[in-house]
């Protein structure tokens, strides 16, 4: 640390272009290197930034002495290395959703984070929505009573599948992982591990005894056709889970299916009352007592502005990040249930 300032290594431009902007406005973190294999890139980027630090190859950022911190903003399928390689080297990390292609590794990385002590985040950003805090404290205080059912669905519109190649300022770069399924892309690790999170996060992390689904190849391989790229991964994902304290949790995530518009749901059913929050609405509450009704969120304490400002205040505190290696196992391990229930036929 310098000046009382958290120093942070980037690695991967793409989201990670929002997470230097995001540390840099931060008055107690300071962006001191920056990775990307797009040499280009990176160099308009040091350049813009004033960066004191560029790397190409993600092990010299990791090996670089004067970081405390690495964001790791990479494919997925390099997120387990390269966060496991960091917490070695003695850094904090603040790693991207999803936390890895499957719970194996991500339980790797857990492991990791034991074993050094040092903190490990998962960048689940959604959850630092006010309207997210908000229906935490709402259920954390009893007011559904027993929930039974949570319904979690992130589904899009035709036209809105994941792009083969993506325009940047330095020309055009490949985008397409998220359509391998050998790169961790697919939809139900993309869009579905945030709903996944969102529904265990607000449900208290039950322990899971069943998951089936079904993940699909539908649309994708006719979409990519033109750029002769992979196109295996799913581009439309359902699945439901059973827990050990009796709740059942439905799930639907899409890159594209013929429905009217892009949106993001959550239910909850208790025994006492009723949330749904729905993408563009307000949080609508149902109950015994109250009727409906339906609430902009009053302000209420948030546990930092993004997730970067809640990772830098965790680590010079020394406190528990509200998104612990734990949670981000256990939503990839329902994920990993979806994709293993699809293979079983
Ligand atoms: N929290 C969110 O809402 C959110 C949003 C977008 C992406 N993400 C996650 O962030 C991660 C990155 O996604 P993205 O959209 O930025 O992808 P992207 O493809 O747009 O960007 C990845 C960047 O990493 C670089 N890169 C790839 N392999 C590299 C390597 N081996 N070494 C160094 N640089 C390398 C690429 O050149 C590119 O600039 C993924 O895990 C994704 O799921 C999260």
């Amino acid at each position: 640390m310098t000046n009382g300032k958290l120093r942070v290594g980037v690695i991967g431009l793409g989201i990670g272009h929002g997470h230097v902007t995001a540390f840099n406005s931060l008055p107690r973190a300071e962006v001191v290197a920056i990775c990307d294999k797009d040499n280009a890139w990176l160099d308009h980027c040091k350049q813009a930034w004033g960066t004191r630090y560029a790397f190409s190859s993600w092990e010299e950022l990791v090996a670089c002495d004067e970081l405390d911190a690495v964001a790791v903003c990479l494919p997925t399928v390099f997120h387990d290395a390269v966060t496991i390689a960091a917490l070695n080297a003695g850094k904090h990390v603040l790693c991207e959703k999803p936390m890895a292609a499957n719970a194996e590794k991500a339980q790797a990385m857990a492991d990791a984070a034991r074993a050094t002590g040092k903190t490990l985040m998962i960048s689940y950003n959604q959850r630092f929505g006010s309207d997210i805090q908000y229906l935490k404290k709402y259920i954390d205080e009893g007011h559904l009573g027993d929930i039974y059912f949570v319904r979690t669905a992130w589904r899009r519109a035709m036209g809105a599948f994941p792009r083969a190649d993506a325009p940047r300022l330095t020309g055009n770069y490949s985008r397409n992982w998220f359509n391998e399924k050998s790169m961790g892309g697919g939809v139900a690790t993309d869009l579905g591990s945030h709903i996944v999170d969102l529904a265990m996060y607000l449900t208290g992390f039950p322990k899971v005894k069943q998951v089936v689904g079904v993940a699909y190849n539908k649309f994708l391989p006719e979409v990519l056709k033109s750029y002769g790229v992979p196109s295996d991964a799913d581009d439309h994902s359902v699945g439901f889970a059973k827990f050990e304290n009796g709740m059942s949790m439905q799930f639907e995530a899409s890159f594209g299916s013929y429905i009217e518009q892009e949106k993001i749901v959550q239910a909850f059913y208790g025994d006492k009352g009723g949330a749904h929050r729905e993408s563009g609405q307000p949080v609508k509450l149902f109950g015994q007592a109250a009727g409906q009704y339906v609430t902009t969120v009053p302000r209420i304490d948030m546990p930092g502005s993004s997730p970067m400002e809640h990772f830098v205040d965790c680590v010079l505190e020394g406190k528990t990040p509200i998104v612990t290696p734990e949670q981000g196992v256990a939503v990839t391990a329902i994920l990993d249930g979806i994709y293993k229930s699809t293979g079983a036929g």
